[in-house]
């Protein structure tokens, strides 16, 4: 079986900083995977070349059966479903939840000359209504909450069917009901065996969805321990990931951690 992502050696320099250090890393079919780590460990960095939108000082990275740097990425993008802030803050606020949806279809960001089918039309409100957004089809994305406006950039990322889904913090900023209403929803989804092999990255670990298969832990741009969950998600890893004595608790496949006293 083919992997839907491969990094090999995988390294970003800006200046003499590394955002990320010779990290390898693999997505098989059907993996879900959780990548944790602390702010600024490099985790929106790797996401950006999962995504196609950002290229490797050094290493490899083949996404989808393609190489990155021999491939046409606006070929490959639509292949990969991304909600990340970068995203969000492109969308444009007027547009109605439905067309923030629909026009993903068409790799644009506003909804202006295209002639739209009325086919994707209903597959954008079929996903909004799948998030439990659908009510708000018709109101100008600006005017969301923030738990909606996430729902509707996940529905937005999942509009072209993609064959990777790629999640960034998409619990950040929500209050508690938001938050388990989207990891009861991205719990659903992942369980869904048709669903696209899925990375969601955090750094909750009450922001896990039960279903996620795999974890990867980054700390300063470096691959800490990776493979699955049930190995991998330890007191001791996350200690070393967070770089504080942390202890896991784990209860109905729901996860938490506290500093050790
Ligand atoms: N253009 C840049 N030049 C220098 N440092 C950068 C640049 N872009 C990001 N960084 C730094 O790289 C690190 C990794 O960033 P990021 O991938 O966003 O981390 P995370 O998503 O894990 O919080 C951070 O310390 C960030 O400040
Ligand atoms: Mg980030």
């Amino acid at each position: 079986m083919s992997p839907v992502l491969n990094l090999s050696g995988v390294t970003v320099r800006r200046g003499r900083k590394l955002l990320l250090d010779e990290v390898d890393f693999g997505i098989a079919e059907g993996q879900r995977w959780v990548i944790l780590g602390p702010n600024g460990a490099g985790k929106t960095t790797l996401l950006q070349i999962a995504s196609a939108r950002l290229f490797p000082t050094a290493g490899s990275a083949q996404i989808l059966d393609e190489t990155l740097g021999g491939v046409d990425v606006f070929e490959l993008r639509p292949r990969i479903g991304l909600c990340s802030n970068s995203v969000a803050h492109t969308l444009p606020g007027r547009e109605t939840a439905l067309n923030v949806v629909v026009t993903a279809a068409y790799g644009v960001t506003g909804r202006w000359h295209e002639e739209y089918e009325k086919l994707d039309e209903r597959r954008a409100f079929e996903l909004l209504n799948d998030w439990g957004v659908g009510t708000v089809f018709d109101r100008p994305f600006a005017t969301l909450s923030e738990g909606e406006r996430k729902r509707v950039q996940i529905a937005r990322a999942l509009m072209t069917d993609p064959e990777l889904l790629l999640l960034d913090e998409p619990g950040a900023g929500l209050d508690l009901a938001g938050r388990e209403a989207l990891v009861a929803r991205t719990s659903a989804l992942v369980e869904d065996e048709s669903a696209p092999a899925t990375v969601l990255v955090t750094h909750h670990l009450e922001e896990i969805p039960p279903g996620f298969t795999h974890v990867l832990l980054l700390r300063e741009g470096q691959v800490v321990s990776a493979g699955p969950i049930a190995d991998t998600l330890t007191s001791e890893n996350l200690s070393a990931t967070f770089d504080m004595p942390l202890k896991l608790t784990e209860r109905e496949g729901r996860f938490s951690a506290f500093m050790k006293s």
